[in-house]
């Protein structure tokens, strides 16, 4: 690939900047909307995550020769479920955490019940937006079975229940694999595909993006395992050293810290490796894939 420099703090912040002002136009729910509810949704979406997905949805339009515009309404609706995912994996009867974000969690802030609406209002407005924004509605279609595929049973809701079912051996690497690959893998490689799709994309770059995206989704879950045994919690924004007080099946616990480490780095190599046939297009992509090695939040 040619070596082009890409300045990604300063790109993610122009991308951030322009998710958040259309995150903030979609969650302006109707009047019909109880309030409180509405805060919830706001509350969770809004707060200062990282914006890896839409910013991968956007990225991925670009490389493909299309434009933020067009891409933006899936990039939200991207957003919307994660932070619906995020809410719940917090409750008490999953992972039980009060912390994310550097805020109180959903449930924390507001109660439970406010929380598991909140989830719900966030995953049904993402299908609203994709449905009413993406244009054609051919393309609109495409994209709620791309998102409706990678966030449901046979994706990261599946993920999560093998997750909170534990169970695994200690030994079982293609186990860990699965629940991470489906748990967090399928929304970010989801991320690419619906990049590609809504800028048009023929179906050989749609797939190799697609490939890109699960071993950068996998990749992001073991520096998320990571980051649970050596990050700092005010970094972080999350409480840390819980995976291990919950047994949770994690990369460190199964393969220890190094060589987690390589196996996160082996993954990025081959993700990058997907990239080569966008040439110079691909640069931002790959940044991303080098970032998520190196991240300390
Ligand atoms: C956290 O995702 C949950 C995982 C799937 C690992 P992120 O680390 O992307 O969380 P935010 O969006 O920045 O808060
Ligand atoms: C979360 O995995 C995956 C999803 C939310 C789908 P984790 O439980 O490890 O995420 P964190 O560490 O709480 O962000
Ligand atoms: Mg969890
Ligand atoms: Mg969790
Ligand atoms: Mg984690």
């Amino acid at each position: 690939m040619d070596t082009i420099s890409v300045d990604l703090p300063k790109t993610a912040a122009r991308y951030r900047a322009l998710v958040d002002e259309a995150l903030t136009v979609y969650l302006r729910v109707g009047s019909g909307c109880p309030a409180r509810l509405a805060d919830a949704m706001r509350y969770s979406v809004l707060a200062p995550g990282k914006r890896l997905r839409p910013m991968l949805v956007l990225m991925a339009a670009e490389a493909c020769g299309g434009v933020i515009e067009d891409a933006m309404p899936a990039a939200c609706a991207v957003e919307m479920v994660h932070a619906y995912s995020l809410i719940h994996d917090d409750l008490p009867a999953m992972d039980d955490d009060d912390l994310r974000r550097g805020l109180p969690t959903c449930h924390r802030q507001f109660d439970e019940a406010t929380a598991i609406l909140a989830g719900d209002g966030l995953l049904t407005l993402a299908f609203e937006v994709l449905a009413t924004h993406i244009q054609p509605g051919e393309i609109a279609a495409r994209c709620c079975a791309i998102l409706a595929s990678a966030a449901g049973a046979v994706g990261m809701v599946g993920g999560q229940a093998d997750d909170v079912a534990g169970g695994l051996e200690g030994d079982d690497l293609e186990g860990i694999e699965s629940i991470h690959a489906r748990k967090t893998g399928a929304l970010i490689s989801a991320s690419l595909e619906l990049g590609a799709v809504c800028a048009g994309a023929n179906s050989d770059r749609i797939d190799g993006l697609r490939r890109y995206g699960r071993r950068l989704g996998l990749a992001f879950q073991i520096t998320d395992d990571l980051l649970d045994v050596r990050g700092d919690l005010a970094t972080v924004g999350k409480r840390v050293g819980k995976d291990s007080e919950q047994g949770k099946a994690t990369y460190p616990a199964l393969l220890g810290v190094e060589a987690s480490v390589r196996r996160a780095e082996r993954l990025v190599e081959e993700a990058c490796s997907e990239l080569l046939p966008l040439g110079a297009n691909g640069a931002g992509l790959e940044a991303v894939a080098r970032y998520v090695l190196e991240r300390n939040r």
